[in-house]
């Protein structure tokens, strides 16, 4: 698919390399988008907080494949960080981000700063209610709905700002994937929401920009995670869902690792379930491991 050619825009300083423009902007944005929508053109979107590895790129592949202008944005949300989370030393590299962008098929990336997302006197919120964002990491003694509501209104601006006929995210953040279907369908937002497969690294890890803060120790130990989400899946298929996750822990365990959660619910509507059906199943776990909190999951099809 071709590169567009966009008219940059005045108002706005964008940084050109030879894929990718650059705008800090709300109304630039519109502005470069303007055309490409009168065109008929089809939007991807891709939200990322950047310091992008290969899962955020095979959301932008999946763009490309897919649609005519691929957007991506690159913006560390405070909004979803809690006190005492990691917004202060989240890992940023934004020149090798952009490059990165460009590589994998974006033409635009939206790179805000936080007053241009959350102006003085800024003071609503998106927010799903209910389960879905109330159990796993919406619990309150974990990271809470508030980390959600951080989640769905910026995605919420995102949609409402970039207009994208396909939005993309990974299975990776399954909770997160199933909070903003519903939130995109509660609230009619014309986009289809696409939950691509979780990337991992050779021995299995989930790749995730948190990973930068493992140390090489807590990286090898790292590796029982995606172990234990095997063993899981074999047991509860061999035997009984029940007997999986007790396989799990102790895998988990035996390396050292006291979970968070490690849970099976329905992976639509996250209410607990207590042996595989015929719905698709969401075994998801949580930890810490020196100084990097982790989650990963495995989706049993039926
Ligand atoms: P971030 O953690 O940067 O992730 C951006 C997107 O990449 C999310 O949809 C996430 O699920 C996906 N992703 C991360 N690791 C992945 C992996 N190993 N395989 C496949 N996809 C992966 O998630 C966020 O940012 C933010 O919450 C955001 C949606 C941008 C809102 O601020």
């Amino acid at each position: 698919m071709d590169r567009m050619n966009l008219n940059l825009v005045v108002g706005d300083t964008p940084i050109r390399n030879e894929a990718v423009s650059v705008y800090r902007a709300r109304a630039a944005l519109r502005a470069a988008l303007e055309g490409p929508r009168r065109d008929r053109r089809t939007i991807g979107l891709v939200p990322t907080m950047g310091f992008l590895h290969e899962g955020h790129l095979s959301l932008l592949r999946a763009a490309r494949a897919e649609c005519d202008l691929v957007v991506m944005s690159l913006f560390v949300n405070p909004a979803q960080f809690g006190p005492g989370e990691d917004l202060d030393r989240y890992p940023r590299d934004e020149e090798r981000d952009l490059w990165l962008a460009g590589d994998a098929g974006a033409d635009v990336v939206y790179a805000p700063p936080v007053a241009e997302v959350y102006p003085d006197g800024f003071a609503t919120a998106v927010a799903v209610s209910g389960q879905l964002t109330e159990v796993l990491d919406g619990d309150p003694a974990r990271r809470s709905p508030a980390h959600f509501r951080g989640v769905t209104t910026v995605v919420a601006k995102l949609f409402n700002l970039v207009g994208p006929d396909v939005a993309y995210f990974g299975q990776k953040d399954a909770q997160q994937a199933a909070v903003i279907r519903r939130m995109a369908a509660d609230l009619d937002f014309p986009v289809r929401i696409e939950v691509l497969p979780i990337v991992r690294e050779a021995d299995g890890l989930a790749m995730s920009s948190r990973n930068a803060y493992l140390e090489p120790a807590d990286r090898e130990r790292a590796v029982a995670l995606s172990r234990a989400l095997i063993t899981v899946e074999r047991e509860a298929r061999s035997a009984t869902l029940q007997a999986g996750l007790e396989a799990g822990r102790h895998e988990l365990a035996a390396a050292g690792i006291e979970p968070e959660y490690l849970e099976a619910r329905d992976a639509e509507r996250l209410d607990p379930v207590a042996e595989l059906g015929d719905r698709p199943v969401l075994v998801a776990l949580a930890t810490q491991i020196g100084a990097a909190r982790l989650i990963d999951n495995v989706l049993i099809q039926p």
